[in-house]
């Protein structure tokens, strides 16, 4: 029987076409590449990439399309971060395997640079809001999550790890030190790393109000390689606060001893806005895939997890990972 010259489209051959046709553009391929382990709203991308708006949402709506990108609304905002491909589905495996080969792409030297300068805002945001805030920071976190809420989940997840008598921790973004007392207990050695004098003054006073003799307050950046490793690194509603989580959970892995763990308290993805200015959040909490798969990235394993509902409609995620590499940062 002969075929058709020119049969007509099925909805399989649509979803290869749309997957080709996104892929086939060198602007799309870049923004595919940028979005590796970030996500940014339109505007954001149009800066980083020097094109007018309207054709950078023609752009994200052919990768939409195709499903290469997924969307997420950030109370006004809507942020594009890249899709999973559909393991076992028509076009799965080209999407994976484009994804890949786009992985191996430089951006070009200035989106680098812009792309670096959108995330200064979003820290200088962050940073000025603690100074801010100091005075009213409890009241501020307690509108989402207390540390009541989740302090017993978390020491019990810290206390089934097992960790030896002489074993090390470091918080990272204490805040008001609310936790350190609990690390001091359970800790030979504790290093505190916040990034905000006015909230570093709140958790040295706890120290010296709660007698804390093995806690060292730092005032430093906890992604600018502060030159601090520990067994044990916790960190206790910070992740939402910084400009680009999954590169912060790599700077986070170098804290980590080969054979540690990192332990995450974090709010689960939620659509409550008022977040931002009420509590000076960057992201509305993180889907719990996401997670796992900057951990993953950043070389560590995933383990237990834990996640408390809150009477507020939040939902708290307790995460563990480990570092199971025999190698230290220093060689890699
Ligand atoms: C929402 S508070 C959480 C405080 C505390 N962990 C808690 O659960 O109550 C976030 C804290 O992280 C600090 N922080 C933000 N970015 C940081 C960074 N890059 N390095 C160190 N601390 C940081 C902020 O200054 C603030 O004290």
């Amino acid at each position: 029987m002969n075929l058709p010259l020119c049969a007509s489209a099925t909805p399989a051959s649509d979803t290869l076409a749309a997957l080709c046709k996104a892929g086939g553009d060198a602007l799309r391929l870049n923004i595919l590449r940028a979005l590796a382990n970030d996500s940014f709203g339109v505007l954001e991308l149009a800066q980083i990439f020097a094109v007018g708006q309207s054709g950078m949402s023609h752009h994200l709506k052919v990768l939409a399309q195709a499903g290469l990108v997924a969307t997420r609304r950030e109370g006004n905002a809507i942020f594009y971060r890249r899709a999973l491909a559909p393991a076992g589905e028509l076009g799965g495996a080209l999407q994976s395997a484009l994804l890949e080969e786009v992985d191996r792409l430089e951006l070009p030297l200035d989106a680098q640079a812009r792309i670096a300068q959108v995330h200064a805002r979003r820290a200088e945001a962050s940073r000025d809001f603690f100074a801010r805030m100091a005075g009213s920071f409890q009241a501020r976190q307690d509108l989402i999550a207390s540390i009541g809420q989740y302090r017993d989940s978390l020491l019990a997840l810290i206390d089934a790890l097992g960790f030896a008598g002489d074993a090390s921790a470091i918080e990272v973004g204490p805040g008001d030190g609310a936790f350190l007392p609990e690390l001091a207990r359970r800790f030979a050695r504790v290093t505190a790393l916040e990034n905000s004098p006015e909230m570093l003054e709140l958790a040295r006073e706890r120290c010296l109000r709660d007698g804390l003799a093995n806690v060292e307050l730092r005032l430093a950046d906890a992604l600018a390689s502060p030159l601090v490793q520990a067994d044990c690194v916790v960190m206790n509603m910070v992740l939402h606060h910084f400009a680009a989580p999954a590169e912060a959970l790599r700077a986070l892995a170098g804290l980590v001893k080969p054979g540690g763990s990192l332990l995450i308290t974090e709010l689960c993805s939620h659509d409550q806005s008022w977040a931002r200015d009420a509590c000076g959040d960057v992201w509305l909490g993180f889907e719990q895939e996401d997670l796992a798969r900057w951990a993953t990235a950043a070389g560590l394993a995933c383990g237990e997890s834990v996640y408390i509902g809150l009477k507020n409609g939040f939902q708290i995620q307790l995460r563990h990972f480990a570092r199971t590499d025999a190698r230290s940062p220093s060689q890699e």
